[in-house]
């Protein structure tokens, strides 16, 4: 006889049949004539009581000696447990052993996070890293539907390109056929051509850099989300990038609280991304750190422990706007009032997180851009393509881009940027 198979977190729906659940020994107890068994079946973890006088002799010992992560299939009675945060059990009425394993490495020891990575292929399989990656899953949700909803067409960037997009030192560089190109550093370039064609467009896809330091918040792989508007202007793009992380924010929080209080996440944190968000300029954030303890080097960019302190000061993201035009990138437009700053913004996570967002104002002037291009001795010949959208109907234009790690990092609260990814690329990782 069979019964309908069904995941754990739908065990509610059966309360008092008989049902079948598939999925992998997590944990097993046992006492005399009872075994407690934890089985996981990738949606969730449901104790499986089995009585030794009901099971069987055999199959009880099979059982008992079962190693952690063997699969199984068990059948059984579904009754409430109010003891269990699931609220259900499974009263044990058969099972069967469909793979067992020995020596599963990761045990609920302590390991330190080198043997975690280096077995990530299974960690994958405990709470903290299921907790972690619905998450990001949550959000990438979010993303999507935030743009989808707001008009903006999905139009995806190459990942091989001829372009330095964010300066020369980060290029992944890779043979193309004789010829030299690169792992997209950003898909910006592109959506700035899909701006012009469509009004609004985005991509959503895996971007490289050779990062060449080990920090808690730098991937050589990650991904990032850019959406690209034609005649925007830089407040436009401050403006979305704040409504953006309070929608995404609360989408999350909706839908993935149970997963943040797993990972012992202050809710009241994520509660408090709610407008406005702070904005001040790159000089009066300098002003603010030098009277912080923390000064800035004139005219130079942000350290890491300087942004700790600044945004340590706020309870929600803020907006740095208008850095120094010579420390940004070659595209960003000079502001017309004080062409030694850059009409780009950064949008900074509060308790330390640092830089999540990073966009601004387009250059839309060809001879500027000209100009831009010379000085940050790019190949010009590999950036006509993108001159022809200054040649051709130039307007003021702006986006962002969200770095999709930083920010589960900064949501889930965790401390280093490589458990919000999958399968983590670093200066010292490739495997698994
Ligand atoms: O500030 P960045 O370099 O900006 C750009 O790439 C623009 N072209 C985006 C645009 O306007 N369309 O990078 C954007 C974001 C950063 O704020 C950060 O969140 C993330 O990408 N990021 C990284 N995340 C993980 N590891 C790295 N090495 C990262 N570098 C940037
Ligand atoms: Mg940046």
């Amino acid at each position: 006889m069979s019964f309908p198979v069904v995941s754990v977190t739908t065990l509610h729906q059966h309360e008092g049949q008989t049902v079948t659940v598939r999925g992998w020994l997590y944990n097993s107890a046992g006492k005399g004539r009872i075994l407690f068994v934890q089985l996981r079946d990738g949606t969730g973890i449901v104790q499986c009581v089995a009585n030794r006088d009901e099971v069987g002799e055999g199959l009880f010992s099979e059982l008992k000696h079962l190693g952690q992560e063997s699969s199984l299939i068990v059948t059984g009675l579904v009754r409430a447990d109010t003891r269990s945060k699931l609220g259900f059990e499974l009263q044990m009425i058969t099972a069967e052993v469909v793979s067992a394993a020995t020596g599963y490495p990761i045990t609920p020891k302590e390991h330190g996070p080198a043997f975690l990575h280096d077995h990530r292929h299974l960690w994958l399989r405990s709470r903290r890293p299921h907790a972690i990656l619905t998450i990001r899953h949550l959000l990438v949700r979010a993303i999507r539907n935030y743009l989808d909803e707001r008009g903006f067409i999905l139009m995806d960037s190459p990942i091989f390109t001829p372009n330095a997009c964010e300066g020369t030192s980060t290029l992944f560089a890779t043979d193309y056929f004789g010829n030299p190109a690169f792992l997209s550093q950003s898909g910006q370039l592109y959506q700035e051509a899909g701006a012009l064609a469509f009004g609004k467009t985005y991509c959503f896809g895996p971007t490289f850099r050779a990062e060449k330091s080990a920090t808690r918040r730098h991937l050589t792989e990650f991904w990032m989300v850019e959406p690209e508007i034609a005649w925007a202007t830089l407040d436009d793009i401050m403006d979305l990038t704040e409504d953006f992380l309070v929608e995404v924010t609360a989408y999350v929080l909706k839908h993935g609280r149970a997963h943040l209080e797993e990972l012992d996440r202050d809710i009241s944190v994520l509660e408090r991304v709610q407008k406005p968000f702070p904005r001040m300029s790159y000089d009066e954030a300098c002003v603010k750190m030098a009277e912080l303890g923390v000064p800035v080097e004139p005219e130079d960019d942000f350290g890491s422990p300087q942004e700790t302190v600044l945004t340590q000061q706020y309870d929600r993201p803020i907006l740095v706007h208008r850095y120094p035009t010579a420390i940004k990138a070659f595209y960003m437009k000079a502001d017309p009032a004080r062409p030694e700053r850059a009409l780009g913004v950064d949008v900074l996570a509060p308790e330390g997180y640092g830089e999540i967002i990073g966009g601004g104002q387009r250059e839309d002037n060809i001879n500027v851009l000209l100009r831009k291009i010379d000085e940050h001795k790019l190949p010009i010949e590999s950036f006509q393509w993108y001159l022809d959208l200054r040649r051709y109907g130039s307007v003021p234009h702006g986006g962002f881009g969200l770095g999709v790690e930083r920010l589960v990092t900064w949501l889930c609260g965790i401390h280093h940027v490589r458990e919000s990814v999958p399968f983590p690329r670093t200066l010292d990782r490739l495997t698994p």
